[in-house]
């Protein structure tokens, strides 16, 4: 039997928040329900050419959430269920939109539980408002010209707004 969630808390959610979307903010709102404090983990990917820096996605999320103390930002690199062991995260959180995240995100719970498995993934089913965003579709958008208000806050689409516009 695994040992009671001790008061105070806390839920790592990793991603790439490239930019952050308001499907997002859905899950961090979900998140807020169930465990005291949600920290967001950005990923360090030396793979990926991110539009947006790791610096200017800590301070997008910074702005987002100020005046919350229960949501915090950090970056990590390597292997997430070690980061999750080094911040004393018991809970790692991911959104669900559709089947294709349910069986991404089914594969990496497992093989994430199968290295650490004192470390739970839950999942979040988003709302029917935000299921549909994607960070990807929102890049694209905002490259082409597009209005991305409806998808992200109001202070992302205007840093959208002036990475294309650059
Ligand atoms: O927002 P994303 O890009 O879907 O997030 C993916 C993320 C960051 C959660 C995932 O790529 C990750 O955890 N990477 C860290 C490396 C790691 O732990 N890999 C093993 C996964 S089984």
């Amino acid at each position: 039997m695994k040992k009671r969630r001790p008061d105070g808390s806390l839920a790592v959610f990793p991603g790439s928040f490239d930019p952050i979307t308001n499907g997002h903010l859905d899950i961090v709102d979900r998140g807020l329900a169930v465990f005291d404090r949600v920290r967001m983990a950005i990923l360090m990917n030396p793979e990926k050419q991110p539009l947006f820096t790791v610096e200017e996605r800590v301070a997008i999320i910074r702005e987002a959430y100020r005046g919350n103390p229960r949501v915090e930002v950090d970056t990590f690199s390597g292997l997430l269920v070690d980061y999750a062991e080094k911040v004393g995260a018991s809970v790692i959180i991911r959104g669900l939109r559709d089947a294709g995240d349910f069986d991404y995100e089914m594969q990496m719970a497992g093989m994430n539980a199968a290295m650490v498995p004192d470390v739970e993934t839950v999942f979040l089913a988003s709302s029917p408002e935000t299921r549909y965003i994607a960070a990807s579709f929102v890049r694209q958008i905002a490259a082409m010209g597009g209005d991305v208000t409806s998808f992200v806050p109001a202070k992302v689409a205007a840093a959208l707004k002036r990475k294309f516009s650059a």
